[in-house]
């Protein structure tokens, strides 16, 4: 195969000035890329204005942050209204009402038709800490599973779950003993070489179990630990990190199944594939399966740092069960802080007043385009995702669905960063995702316009690329 000829996107001097600054302080782990070289000044909408004043169409949201878009005005009024009143106090030890509300709104809007309980911390990878905490406190057990692929945060507990990249934890060990990952329902890279739906041979008490679960229930729980022994299952309903891979409609009622028989926590990260990604409230809504504690993060206060975690009462308060957290069980100083309650409530009322309607509408408007899209290009395997959150597989074989080696340029790029690159000339900003993908998850409040302008931009760094290849 020919090496692409590819050169990074070039720099202003006013760029390179900034970028050298900050390579004199910030420390050396951040996944800063040379395809988006991107010092920014300002961002609305969906639109993100660098300090040379060149202008970017938005397809990454800062992580699947900014779901209403940067800079909302609604949350900048609420903020600053809320500002003014009260900054912090600490909502682990005193009262206030933007938290209880944001709570309130929070139990209504998760799944599950039951007493809820609303642990607030300021990352993702903190409401992952809390649900295994949660776990093993109310179940007094020690093992714990989830998936390859899976990305559940750079903590202790985060990194041990995780199961995406090596680089995340080389040299942390020993990390929390007793983890167990298994392969998720990554379907169009089987790792057992099955195909769905002929993978489902059997039943698990009724519920139809996809091959993958079997070796959970045949392999992990038969040879390896005991189901009785095990706190949690910790699932990212759509796997984020992984390269946005939507699993089969069976695995989670599956899953929910195994839970309940064996008494095991279930706990859904929707951190980045829920509040209205995927066009519903959560990715579950889509199977409707309930989790005993599901994880939210990212677009939860507009690009304010917070997470939440919601959980049954009975595992995460004393007072309705023995067995859960009691005072001082768990806590944080910044969690609930009421400037960010405050943007949350307002994020929430704009998600649900159009803007999870409109990220079902454009979004099945934006994959169908990008399915006409995978029928034109031959570097394109697979179109997935619900709603705007939507994973682009390149292969470099359709048939053979084999990857593009990881270096496709002289000086080591891979396909991904390629195609990142030349999106983000064209101003256009993407990620990529999983072993050989990219993604898409733009503001929800993206029109059809911006997705076209989207998708013509793909399609000429598409074409382009081909013809090197
Ligand atoms: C599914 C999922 N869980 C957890 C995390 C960790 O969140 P944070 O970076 O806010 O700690 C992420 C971040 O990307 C994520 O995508």
């Amino acid at each position: 195969m020919k090496k692409i000829d590819y050169t990074s996107p070039e720099i202003s001097e006013k760029a390179k000035a900034l970028i050298d600054r900050d390579n004199e302080v910030m420390f050396g782990a951040h996944t800063r890329t040379r395809e988006i070289p991107l010092v920014v000044d300002y961002a609305r909408g969906a639109r993100v204005v660098d300090i040379d004043g060149k202008n970017y169409l938005d397809f990454g949201a800062g992580f699947a942050v900014v779901g209403t878009g940067h800079c909302h005005l609604d949350v900048i009024n609420a903020v600053n209204e809320q500002i003014r009143r009260l900054i912090h106090i600490s909502g682990s030890d005193f009262y206030y009402e933007p938290q209880v509300e944001l709570a309130e709104k929070l139990t209504i809007i998760t799944p599950g038709d039951f007493k809820k309980r609303v642990y607030f911390g300021s990352s993702g990878a903190e409401a992952v800490e809390a649900s295994v905490k949660i776990a093993r406190h109310f179940t007094r057990r020690p093992c714990m599973v989830s998936f390859i692929g899976a990305f559940h945060g750079r903590t202790f507990a985060g990194m041990t779950m995780s199961g995406s990249k090596k680089i995340q934890r080389a040299h942390f060990s020993p990390l929390i003993p007793e983890v167990y990952h298994i392969p998720f329902p990554y379907c169009y890279r089987c790792v057992f070489n099955e195909t769905y739906p002929k993978c489902i041979k059997k039943d698990f008490e009724g519920v139809p179990l996809v091959y993958c679960l079997s070796y959970l229930t045949d392999v992990i729980f038969e040879r390896l630990t005991d189901p009785e022994d095990v706190a949690l299952l910790l699932v990212e309903p759509i796997q984020g990190e992984g390269g946005y891979i939507v699993p089969p409609k069976e695995f989670l009622p599956a899953l929910r199944k195994i839970a309940d028989k064996y008494g095991i926590v279930l706990t859904f990260d929707e951190i980045q594939c829920g509040l209205g990604r995927t066009g519903k409230w959560f990715a579950c809504d889509h199977v409707d399966t309930s989790p005993d504690v599901i994880l939210i993060a990212k677009a939860i206060a507009s690009g304010f740092p917070m997470s939440a975690t919601v959980g049954k009462a009975e595992l995460m308060d004393a007072r309705v069960d023995p067995k859960a957290w009691r005072t001082g069980a768990h806590g944080s100083t910044f969690g609930g802080n009421p400037v960010i309650c405050a943007a949350g409530l307002t994020s929430l009322k704009l998600l649900e007043n159009g803007l999870i309607d409109n990220a079902a509408r454009v979004g099945t408007f934006l994959k169908q385009k990008l399915t006409d899209l995978m029928n034109r290009h031959k570097i394109i395997g697979e179109v997935r995702g619900l709603g705007l959150m939507i994973g682009i597989e390149l292969v470099r074989d359709k048939k053979t669905k084999e990857p593009f080696p990881t270096e496709v340029t002289e000086d080591g790029k891979n396909i991904k960063e390629v195609i990142t690159g030349e999106c983000f000339k064209r101003g256009l900003i993407l990620y990529g995702a999983g072993i050989s993908s990219v993604r898409m998850s733009p503001p929800l409040l993206i029109t059809r316009d911006e997705a076209e302008e989207a998708l013509r931009i793909l399609d000429e760094v598409l074409t382009t690329v081909e013809r090197q290849l």
